[in-house]
């Protein structure tokens, strides 16, 4: 590789790395399995290793994956909750226990091992022996105060015999049969199925409305704590916590060997679909605390643990066809229909195939003979073709001119890697999808609004934009398949209930290109009306704080477009919300802290700065005194800066300040640091 090809390889790598973790922790909708982005992972900290200079701090192999989601309480982990390093073989478990022997100078261990359990991870805290704090592991540093939502887990004691702080930590998950009856339920109400029982915790245990997790099936494992005394043995720690009420895995084991580990990972990959929930692999731990602190952390992951991640399951399979399903922003998806097998205990019969390019790069033909995995989790993947079982009447496929849903023309963007329907709305998939989001739960919540209902009243043809869903009544949906009185009053009573969403949900939901939920919140807060928003120009748009130059294109184009003005009256006339309700004390993890801007930045304007530090919960204030926190000093900084260092107040140079925000989150810095 040249060293352009080099460093475009790193940064692509970062790019899909970045949105893979975003798909898994933020949205619980991953579309890659844990191994492939196990490869990429590898491939990234492979390059980095070879050529340490393209190493940055923003780089996702020097911080954990997870990103803090926005609508909770963000909470300080007071002990970060680390992440673990994986091996994948015999091979990589023996290296990691030679560098434990060497680092250790020592050869006899005790290994506690565990089962990697397919949930998400929860810290407990517990003061005078009551839980006060529920919060998920976010990016490790800081999660999401969910206190309400763990609540409602019954295995979880509110209340314990031990008035020292403590905190417990350990995985909420979903078991197997709970996973398939909650996706029963709720494909009959139409709702979006789970991909997995991890995504279904996941998703259970986010919900702004603790009565939802409330009706979900969550379970807890605990596997680590904080803060208990008197403790040696890791083992011992799990006893503890077991006698003080917390559920732990029966079947921990100690053993004295690496051999008896390996058997031990063996054993655990052969039971693996008998077991009620999904593992995806075996936690392997340093047993004695001593040795645990000797060997520390590096980085995200302590040198102490590892996990042994169980190969994929595979399974050989026909390639029927290749089908197009167009997305809410027309992009041409193309599945893999196969010949239904099943594969680690469950039927498969279709795989995402992302884009024509992994198409040819696989080399898929249909008629193929296909190898198709399952990593125990997400969407099935379409590993490769088996060419030797051509028998020549297979034939090669090619994405369509026309969209096959609306027949119109279909577009490749230069540099991207999908192709587009130019449909837009007049594609029925287009449609029914962007219906679809602008009801969805993150955006304007309308509840019985299932994905049925709504390809349903669109081919009825009684809409054809979402402000159409305002003008529907009780006798029209009478006439509708599945709607008898009550159930037609109930959805026309969460449409109207609908109206009183957030300028915030409605910008979501009215599904702008390149516009998620994060962003729309800086519109708003910048905005504070549609009206504003509308008539922003994209030097307005430009301007605000990790906004760059592509979304506020995007932003822009949308409200160009009559006919998107034109729905959007029609939502005014429905009385829908068009202006910021008051705004919130903001909270995050700069909260109680003051900013005072002086001399003149570089890389943003003051009011830029100011906004970012108030999004992060600080104030920014005008004048220097004993209750400034910080001072930030640009170029030609004058009596401010002399006030500052009369009282003590740390100063800090703009770098230093731009540092400090993008270790909170790399992404507000996003189109503001333009050096
Ligand atoms: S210990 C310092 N034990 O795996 C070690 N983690 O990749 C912290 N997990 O975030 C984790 N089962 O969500 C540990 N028996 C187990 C586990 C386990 C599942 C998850 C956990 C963690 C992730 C680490």
């Amino acid at each position: 590789m040249t060293p352009h090809e080099l460093s475009r390889r790193v940064q692509d790598l970062r790019r899909e790395i970045e949105e893979h973790n975003y798909r898994y922790y933020v949205l619980s909708q991953p579309v890659v399995t844990d191994a492939e982005f196990d490869r990429l992972f590898r491939e990234l900290q492979a390059l980095e290793t070879a050529h340490p200079e393209l190493v940055t701090p923003e780089s996702p192999t020097q911080r954990p994956g997870g990103q803090v989601e926005t609508t909770f309480a963000p909470v300080r982990h007071q002990v970060p909750m680390l992440s673990l390093a994986n091996a994948f073989s015999l091979e990589e478990l023996e290296a990691w226990y030679a560098r434990v022997v060497k680092l250790a100078e020592r050869t006899a261990f005790r290994f506690c091992v565990e089962p990697k359990i397919d949930g998400l991870a929860i810290s407990l805290r517990y003061e005078e022996g009551r839980l006060v704090q529920g919060a998920t592991r976010g990016d490790g540093m800081s999660g999401e105060d969910v206190t309400p939502n763990v609540r409602t887990i019954d295995v979880i004691p509110h209340q314990i015999s031990l008035a020292k702080p403590l905190e417990v930590r350990g995985e909420v998950y979903m078991s197997i049969a709970d996973f398939e009856a909650l996706n029963v339920r709720r494909g009959e109400a139409g709702e979006a199925l789970f991909a997995n029982p991890r995504n279904a915790a996941a998703g259970s245990l986010r919900q702004q409305d603790p009565r939802v997790t409330r009706e979900r099936p969550l379970k807890f494992w605990a596997y680590g704590v904080v803060g208990l005394e008197g403790q040696t043995s890791h083992y011992g720690t799990l006893q503890a916590v077991q006698a003080l009420g917390f559920p732990i895995w029966p079947e921990i084991e100690v053993v004295d060997s690496l051999d008896a580990v390996w058997n031990l990972c063996r054993a655990y990959e052969a039971r693996r679909s008998t077991l009620p929930f999904e593992i995806d692999g075996v936690v392997v731990k340093i047993d004695s605390l001593r040795e645990q602190e000797e060997l520390g952390a590096v980085g995200r992951e302590p040198r102490w643990a590892i996990a042994f991640k169980f190969p994929p399951i595979q399974a050989t399979t026909k390639l029927c066809d290749i089908q197009i399903q167009v997305g809410r922003t027309g992009t041409l998806n193309p599945v893999a229909v196969l010949e239904p097998v099943e594969i680690g205990g469950v039927t498969v019969s279709k795989a995402t195939l992302h884009n024509e390019e992994e198409i040819a790069r696989k080399d898929l033909r249909i008629g193929d003979t296909v190898i198709v995995q399952r990593a125990g989790d997400v969407i099935p993947q379409v590993v490769k073709s088996v060419p030797e079982k051509r028998t020549g009447h297979e034939t090669a496929f090619h994405m369509p001119e026309h969209c096959p849903v609306c027949g119109s023309l279909v577009v490749k963007p230069d540099g991207l890697a999908m192709r587009y329907c130019t449909g837009g709305l007049s594609c029925r998939a287009q449609l029914v999808e962007s219906i679809k989001h602008f009801a969805s739960r993150r955006a304007m919540d309308i509840e019985h609004l299932g994905g049925k209902t709504v390809e349903e009243l669109v081919d009825r043809q009684m809409i054809k934009d979402v402000a159409d869903l305002y003008g529907i009544t009780r006798e029209q949906l009478l006439g509708v398949a599945r709607f008898a009185e009550k159930s037609a009053e109930n959805l026309v009573a969460a449409i109207a209930d609908s109206k009183k969403q957030s300028l915030k949900r409605l910008v979501f939901g009215l599904g702008i290109h390149e516009v998620g939920e994060q962003t729309a919140g800086w519109l708003v807060d910048r905005f504070h009306s549609m009206d504003r928003l509308m008539n922003a120009t994209v030097d307005e748009l430009k301007d605000v704080p990790g906004l760059g130059p592509v979304v506020s294109e995007s932003v822009f184009d949308f409200f160009a477009e009559p006919h998107n003005r034109a729905v959007i009256e029609k939502l005014r006339d429905a009385g829908l919300r068009m202006a910021e309700e008051a705004p919130a004390a903001a909270d995050g993890p700069l909260k109680g802290l003051e900013y005072v801007f002086t001399g003149r930045l570089e890389r943003m304007t003051r009011p830029t700065a100011e906004a970012l530090v108030s999004r992060l919960g600080a104030k920014a204030g005008s004048a220097v005194t004993k209750k400034t926190s910080f001072v930030v000093a640009g170029e030609e900084a004058g009596s401010k800066l002399e006030k500052a260092q009369k009282l003590g107040v740390p100063v800090l140079t703009e770098d230093e300040f731009l540092e400090r925000l993008s270790t909170l989150d790399p992404s507000l810095l996003e189109g503001v640091a333009r050096s």
